[in-house]
């Protein structure tokens, strides 16, 4: 069947008071992802990274489209997260706090048909380490814009409250000898 993203907003947006809210729509997009490509053919193109697709007290759920050769910094999101990737590359580098400071731990790389599960308490930097566009759907299992969070310089390891404008202006590039476009995100500029 093909994927309906409307549909799959609202049946999330249902299940978003249950219990078995995670379980659902992690089972619901190892589905979808069975056909990545039809999954990323149905999905609308922006040219923001971050679309936000609905957000509720329950369920929070985003269209992320990295740019190539661009990471994030280090943030939390104090809800569990499910991330599935439908095209393209998307990294991410896992940390851990020590004495407050984020410490990388291990990065892992998902493609087209990757499926991971957040805990609540992870610190995660994601990227896209790939030549072309990644197409993925984030979704976090609560008011992601809403909740206090925090976001990390990577630089100086400091603590900042995680807001878009410190999120955006932290991004950096992968690799620095590759050409790099700094994150355009009007959507966040509109609702600022
Ligand atoms: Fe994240």
């Amino acid at each position: 069947m093909v994927f309906d993203l409307n549909r799959f907003v609202r049946d999330c947006e249902q299940a978003g008071g249950e219990l078995n809210c995670a379980d659902y729509v992690s089972a619901r997009l190892r589905y979808e992802l069975s056909n990545p490509v039809s999954m990323t053919a149905a999905l609308p193109q922006y040219d923001d990274e971050e679309v936000l697709l609905h957000a509720d007290d329950n369920i929070t759920i985003f269209l992320i489209q990295l740019s190539p050769n661009l990471k994030y910094p280090p943030h939390n999101h104090n809800m569990a997260t499910t991330i599935a990737l439908c095209s393209g590359t998307e990294s991410a580098a896992y940390f851990r706090l020590r004495q407050g400071q984020p410490q990388a731990t291990v990065t892992r790389i998902y493609t087209a048909g990757d499926m991971v599960f957040l805990p609540a308490d992870v610190i995660h930097a994601v990227g896209n380490p790939g030549t072309e566009r990644s197409v993925a759907l984030h979704v976090y299992y609560g008011n992601l814009p809403v909740v206090h969070r925090s976001v990390w310089n990577s630089e100086t390891g400091e603590a900042l409250p995680f807001t878009d404008e410190n999120y955006f202006r932290l991004a950096q590039p992968l690799d620095p000898n590759q050409a790099y476009t700094p994150p355009d995100q009007t959507q966040w500029a509109a609702t600022q």
